[in-house]
């Protein structure tokens, strides 16, 4: 199938950085149906020999350090915001109105009312979307949707969504722009949260009302050496600066369809160390997963239990979406960086085909509208309404 090349660039050579250029080299081999190619044109770095390293490593044509050089190259179509999120806003506007199809890692604003002033830019600007949601992409999860969407699980009753993580579980994990108000926004609200709230409104649809609480249970960490302020950098010793965003955020949530669910989030949790999972419950049966186990599912039908109840682990196979592009047989499952591919592959076939796919900025400000409520609800101590921003 003779392709259409489509440029690329890149903003942020940090891990992201690294896993989206992988990713976007990859969709022509896994996915030779997709009729775009990417082209890596251009990645920038402020520092300058991460950028020139990346581009030798994944093959850009040219690298920069000013992320402006990125959104004024007239060969790229495509700009990937990879860059810390109090980045965010700057280069999505810019690129939004230098009329670039663009995908915004998440949370994308640091705040909910910065996601929605960049959600409106890129409608206003006409261009198409995409955030960094990848665990939905997950056969399993996928197929969840499915076996919900065509109602096995009979009406959904609860819900619980969660995402679990240690990286700052360690008091001597550096205070790293993640854990600072000022330059990520929000802590496990906007980090964590937002793949939770996305999988939850995917699965059990829109939410309409939530009563949250939050906690910065390590109150001050140890000032980051310039340079190594990365997600999993330890220091002991030296100065120590207050901690200004939360490490753990739990809500209650009834979906407007009318399910109970309970969403948490944490990033100092000891014992899980990626348990990215929900259990879904309706009248007929319920299926629960977790990402450290990410190529299974488990599955209970209510019509089947009846003799021998209990759940049942299904392994995904090639007749679960996504799974054939990776392996042939069942039991062979995928891994984190090809949910990413995946993903990568759905924005190359909207933006071949002009139709808005998902998640674009449409979810992720449905998902700003949950954490606005969210945050209004740590204040109030009560039950707060999802409201449009
Ligand atoms: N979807 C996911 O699973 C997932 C996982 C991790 C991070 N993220 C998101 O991806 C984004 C980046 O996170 P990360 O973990 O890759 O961060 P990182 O700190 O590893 O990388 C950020 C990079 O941006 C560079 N940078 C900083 N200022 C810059 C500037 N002015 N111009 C150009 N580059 C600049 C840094 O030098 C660094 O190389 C964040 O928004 C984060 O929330 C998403």
């Amino acid at each position: 199938m003779a392709k259409t090349k489509i440029g690329i660039g890149v903003i942020g050579m940090g891990w992201m950085g690294g896993v989206h250029s992988r990713a976007y080299r990859a969709v022509a081999d896994r996915f030779p149906d997709c009729p775009l190619e990417a082209e890596l044109v251009i990645c920038a770095d402020e520092v300058a020999a991460r950028a020139r390293e990346a581009q030798q490593r994944f093959g850009f044509a040219r690298s920069a350090t000013d992320w402006q050089a990125v959104i004024a190259d007239p060969q790229v179509q495509v700009v990937l915001i990879t860059a810390p999120n109090y980045l965010h806003l700057e280069t999505a506007l810019a690129a939004a109105a230098a009329g670039k199809h663009l995908l915004c890692e998440k949370p994308v604003g640091r705040s909910p009312a910065e996601t929605a002033q960049i959600a409106r830019a890129a409608q206003e600007a006409g261009v198409l979307t995409c955030t960094g949601f990848n665990y939905r992409w997950a056969p399993a999860v996928q197929r969840a949707r499915q076996l919900i969407g065509e109602g096995k699980l009979g009406p959904l009753t609860h819900y619980r969504g969660r995402l679990f993580v240690g990286y700052a579980s360690d008091p001597r994990s550096v205070l790293s722009w993640r854990l600072q108000r000022e330059q990520a926004g929000m802590g496990a609200l906007g980090d964590l949260m937002s793949h939770a709230i996305d999988m939850a409104m995917m699965l059990a649809g829109p939410v309409a009302k939530v009563v949250g609480q939050q906690e910065t249970f390590i109150k001050e960490r140890p000032v980051a050496t310039p340079g190594q302020g990365d997600h999993y950098a330890v220091k002991s010793g030296g100065p120590m600066q207050e901690v200004s965003n939360e490490d753990y955020v739990g809500a209650l949530v009834r979906f407007k369809g009318g399910a109970y669910g309970v969403l948490e989030a944490c990033r100092i949790i000891q014992g899980p160390q990626s348990e990215i999972g929900f259990e879904v419950h309706g009248t007929q049966g319920s299926i629960r997963w977790n990402f450290e186990r990410m190529n299974e599912f488990e599955l209970y039908l209510a019509e089947e239990g009846a003799i021998d109840p209990g759940y049942r682990r299904v392994l995904t196979s090639p007749r679960h979406p996504f799974h054939g592009a990776f392996s042939p047989g069942a039991g062979i499952g995928l891994g984190y960086e090809d949910l990413k591919v995946i993903e990568a592959y759905n924005f190359l076939q909207s933006i071949a085909s002009g139709i808005q796919g998902e998640p674009g900025f449409a979810t992720v400000l449905a998902v700003a509208e949950v954490q606005d409520a969210i945050e209004r609800s740590w204040k109030t101590e009560r039950w707060e309404a999802v409201c449009s921003l």
